[in-house]
Formats: C-alpha cells, structure tokens, sequence
C-alpha cells in the first residue's frame, strides 16, 4: 500500500470509530459552559491539537502509533484530553501499551496564587466540575494513568516508575525551562528508535536547541508539532 493510502486508512480507522463526533460533542459543551478569560488576560480556549481540518494533528498521531506500536507511552499536558483521546484510540486499536500522562489543570473562573502557571500559559482551561481528559471516551480509559502536578515534580519520578519508555509527547508548560527540561529528561529514558514528540515548538529556541544538540532532523507532524526519532 502506498504512503498516502496508508494514512488514509488510518485516518478512516479514526473516523469510523466515531471519535471525531464524540470529541466535537464535547466541545459543544465545552464553549456552552465556558465564558471569559483567564486572569492573565487569555480568551480562554480548549488548547487542543489541531490541525488544518480540525484534527489533522490528531490523525497523525494516531497513525504514527499504529505504526510503531509503543508498549510505554508518556505525554505531559491533557487539558481536555484531544491529544490524550487519539494516542489512547491508537493503543487499543493495536491491543497493547499504556499511557501514561501528567497535567496541572487550570478551571476556568478559578482564581490561582501567583506562580501556580508560567507567566506566559494561554488560556487551556477545563469547564468547572470536569477533570482534566473528560473529553476522552469511557472506553479508551483502560490503558490510562493520569498524574495530577507540575511535570518538573512529577516527570522523574514517573519516569523512576516506567523505566524504558517508547514515546513521549510535550504539550504541558510552553516555557523554555520546562521544554528543555522534559526534552532532557524523556530523552534519556528513551529507547534506541522511540519517538520524542513536542507542540509549540515555535514559541522559544528550545526544541531547536535540543535537537541540534542530540544531532536530530526536526520533522513537522503540524505547524507547530514536530517528531524527532532517538
Ligand atoms: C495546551 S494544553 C494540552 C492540550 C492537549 N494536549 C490536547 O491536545 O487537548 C496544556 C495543558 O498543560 C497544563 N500545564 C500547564 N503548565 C503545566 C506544568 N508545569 N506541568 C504540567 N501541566 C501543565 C495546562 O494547564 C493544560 O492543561
């Protein structure tokens, strides 16, 4: 089968699962309960992977999941959980492997001590009364752990926990540090050929930085997701 045949195969998987009309039924829910602004300003927004269509990013990850087939995935930042849903569809669709993520949620019309976000986070917020991932359907939850905190406390120490990991994805905290810290820190818990994945890799030089340094060919999974391999 051909290259594009064979994404389009992975992209009427996608489609014919019906998760596409489940996660925009909940994003209809998401903009009839959410209203405003966060208090750093920031319309506030589902932060979701995207794409040209609305789910191209998606679409991608799933179908390099199904590809390589992760026994040990690890992502950090679920915020509603778009991202979440398509690695978590691809791992039951190839019967095996876990997921494993972290997010510090933020709930809309919740008021935060100063510092508890970087100055520079957009406006991703859950609903009041949701939990971060409750876009994602019931029955992908199986393979799913969800650790609630700053992944530069939790990130080691879940990494302590899985060992040897497969694939991991940043879209947590946008900062340089923080970047460059969980760059650093999956890289070395990667295996030989896992898949290291970020979004937002335009907003500051640290995915540049890092993948110049470990001698790595950036390539775009979406405008501003991008996959480099170990
Ligand atoms: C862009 S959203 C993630 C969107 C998600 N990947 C998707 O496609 O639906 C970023 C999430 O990371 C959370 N976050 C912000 N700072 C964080 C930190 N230091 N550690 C972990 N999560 C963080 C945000 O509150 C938000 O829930």
């Amino acid at each position: 089968m051909s290259e594009s045949a064979t994404a389009l195969d992975h992209e009427g998987e996608v489609r014919e699962s019906g998760l596409v009309e489940h996660l925009e039924r909940r994003a209809a829910e998401f903009w009839d309960t959410v209203k405003g602004e966060t208090e750093r300003g920031h319309r506030y927004n589902t932060g979701r992977i995207t794409g040209r269509d609305g789910y191209d990013e998606g679409f991608r990850l799933y179908r390099l999941l199904r590809e390589m087939k992760p026994r040990v995935a690890v992502e950090t930042g679920v915020c509603n959980g778009v991202s979440t849903a398509f690695l978590l569809l691809a791992l039951e669709r190839n019967g095996d492997g876990e997921l494993h993520s972290i997010d510090l949620p933020e709930i809309a019309g919740e008021q935060y001590e100063p510092g508890t976000f970087w100055d520079g986070k957009g406006g991703a917020v859950i609903p009041p009364g949701r939990d971060p991932g409750w876009m994602i359907p019931a029955d992908l939850r199986g393979r799913w752990s969800l650790v609630l905190g700053r992944s530069q406390d939790e990130l080691r120490p879940l990494l302590e926990g899985t060992g040897e990991i497969d694939f991991f994805m940043h879209d947590s905290e946008h900062s340089y540090d923080c970047m460059s810290f969980e760059f650093d820190t999956a890289w070395e818990a990667l295996r030989d050929g896992g898949a290291l994945i970020a979004d937002d890799v335009n907003l500051n030089p640290a995915w540049d930085e890092f993948t110049t340094r470990v001698g790595r060919r950036s390539q775009p999974l979406g405008s501003k997701l991008a996959l480099i391999v170990k």
